[in-house]
C-alpha cells in the first residue's frame, strides 16, 4: 500500500498532536460541484455509484477541487437494504424511494443477509481504483449507515421529518425492530470488512436520524448497534461514529471502542469537550448554512471553532452535509481556514 504523504486524518484519529486540524466536509462529493452536475447529468444515480471510474472520479472531485485533507467514497447508505433484497430508487427532488417497506416478521424473513456484501463487489472495486489513484495523497474513508438509521428508510420507505412509521414500529413491535437491527448490522459489519480490506483507512457510520430518539430509546435502538459495529471493526481500522442530534450519547460513546465522534452544530464545543473529556477524537460542526456567509466570516467562524474544540483531537467538517446552492469559492474557503490557522 501506498504510504500517506498527508495522514493529518489519521494522526487526529490516534489523538497525536498535529500542526493543524484535518479538514473534510461530509456530502463533499456532490450537487455543489459543476463537475458532479455534469456526470448527474449524463448517469442516473445508481449507475454513478455502481461504476467505479465514475464513482472513482467523483470522489477525487473534491479532493482535487477545494483540497480536502480526506476523500470519502462516492456511494450511499441504502446500497445495503439493496444488497439484502430491497429495491430502492432514487427518485428527483424526492430523494429514496422502497416500493417494499420492511414492516411484518414475513418481510424481515425475506432479507438475506448471508453474502449480502458479495451483492457490494462494485464499492470495493471503487475503492480499490480510488486508492490507485489517489496515490496517497490524501486518505480514503469508507462509510455505511448506522443500522437505525437505514430501520427508518426501510420501514417508512422514503425520507421523512419526522420517520413516525419508523419510529412506532420499533415501540409497538420492538421485537421485530430488533431482528430488523440484528440483520442489518451483520451485513454491515460484513460489508465494512470488506471495505476495509479494499482499502478504506478509516470508516465512518452516518446515524443520521438518531437524534429523533429519546435518550433511553437511543440506548435500547440505536447504540447497541453502533457499539457492535464499532467493536467490530476496530481497532483493525479507525471508526467515526456519527450519531446525529444525539448530544445525549456523547459522554457513554467516548468510553467506546471508536475513534472519533461526530457533532452537529447544536452542540456546543465546549459541551461536547465537557462530556466527552479527552478520552476521544471529535468531528463537526460548522452549520454547513454558515457556508452562505461571506468568506471573511467563513474564516473567522472557522478559526473561532477550531479554538473552542482545540487542534488537536479534532477533525474540522460540517455538522451535516454541504448543500446544493453553496458556492465552491465558499466551500473551498472553508478549507483554507483550515489550513492556514493558527494564522490569522
Ligand atoms: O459524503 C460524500 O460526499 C459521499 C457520498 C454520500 C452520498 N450519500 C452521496 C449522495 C454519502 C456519505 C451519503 C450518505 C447518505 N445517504 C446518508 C447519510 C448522511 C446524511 O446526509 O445524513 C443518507 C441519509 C443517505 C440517503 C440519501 N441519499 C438521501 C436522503 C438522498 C437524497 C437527498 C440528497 O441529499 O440529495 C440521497 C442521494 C444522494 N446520495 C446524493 C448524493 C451525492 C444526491 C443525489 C443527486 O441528486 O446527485
Amino acid at each position: 500500500m501506498n504510504k500517506l504523504k498527508n495522514d493529518l486524518l489519521l494522526r487526529a484519529l490516534k489523538g497525536e498532536t498535529v500542526e493543524r486540524p484535518p479538514v473534510w466536509m461530509m456530502r463533499q462529493a456532490g450537487r455543489y460541484l459543476p463537475e458532479y452536475m455534469v456526470l448527474r447529468r449524463k448517469y442516473d444515480f445508481f449507475t454513478r455509484v455502481q461504476t467505479p471510474e465514475l464513482a472513482c472520479e467523483i470522489t477525487l472531485q473534491p479532493i482535487d477541487i477545494v483540497g480536502s485533507d480526506a476523500a470519502i467514497l462516492f456511494c450511499d447508505i441504502l446500497v445495503i437494504p439493496q444488497a439484502l433484497g430491497l429495491e430502492v430508487q432514487m427518485v428527483a427532488n424526492k430523494g429514496p424511494f422502497l416500493p417494499v417497506t420492511t414492516t411484518t416478521q414475513a418481510d424481515i424473513d425475506r432479507l438475506t443477509v448471508e453474502g449480502a456484501e458479495d451483492q457490494l463487489e462494485y464499492v470495493y472495486d471503487a475503492i480499490n481504483l480510488t486508492k490507485k489513484e489517489l496515490n496517497g495523497r490524501v486518505p480514503l474513508i469508507g462509510f455505511a449507515g448506522a443500522p437505525f438509521t437505514l430501520l427508518c428508510y426501510m420501514v417508512e420507505g422514503q425520507g421523512s421529518k419526522a420517520f413516525n412509521t419508523a419510529k412506532q414500529f420499533c415501540f409497538a413491535q420492538p421485537e421485530l425492530a430488533h431482528q430488523l437491527l440484528d440483520k442489518i448490522t451483520t451485513a454491515t459489519i460484513a460489508y465494512l470488512r470488506r471495505q476495509v480490506e479494499a482499502g478504506a483507512d478509516c470508516i465512518q457510520v452516518f446515524d443520521s436520524w438518531s437524534g429523533l430518539l429519546s435518550e433511553s430509546d437511543f440506548k435500547i435502538f440505536a447504540e447497541p448497534y453502533l457499539l457492535k459495529i464499532a467493536n467490530a471493526l476496530s481497532p483493525s481500522v479507525p471508526v467515526i461514529l456519527f450519531p446525529k442530534g444525539s448530544w445525549y450519547a456523547l459522554e457513554n460513546l467516548s468510553n467506546s471502542s471508536a475513534s472519533a465522534l461526530g457533532v452537529d452544530w447544536c452542540v456546543n464545543p465546549k459541551l461536547a469537550r465537557s462530556l466527552t473529556q479527552n478520552r476521544i477524537t471529535l468531528q463537526g460542526n460548522f452549520d454547513p448554512n454558515h457556508l452562505l456567509k461571506p468568506i471573511a466570516d467563513i474564516k473567522r467562524e472557522v478559526h473561532q471553532m477550531i479554538d473552542a474544540f482545540g487542534k488537536d483531537r479534532y477533525i474540522v467538517n460540517l455538522g451535516h452535509g454541504i448543500l446544493p446552492n453553496i458556492p465552491v469559492s465558499h466551500a473551498k474557503a472553508f478549507v483554507d481556514a483550515v489550513k492556514s490557522y493558527p494564522n490569522r
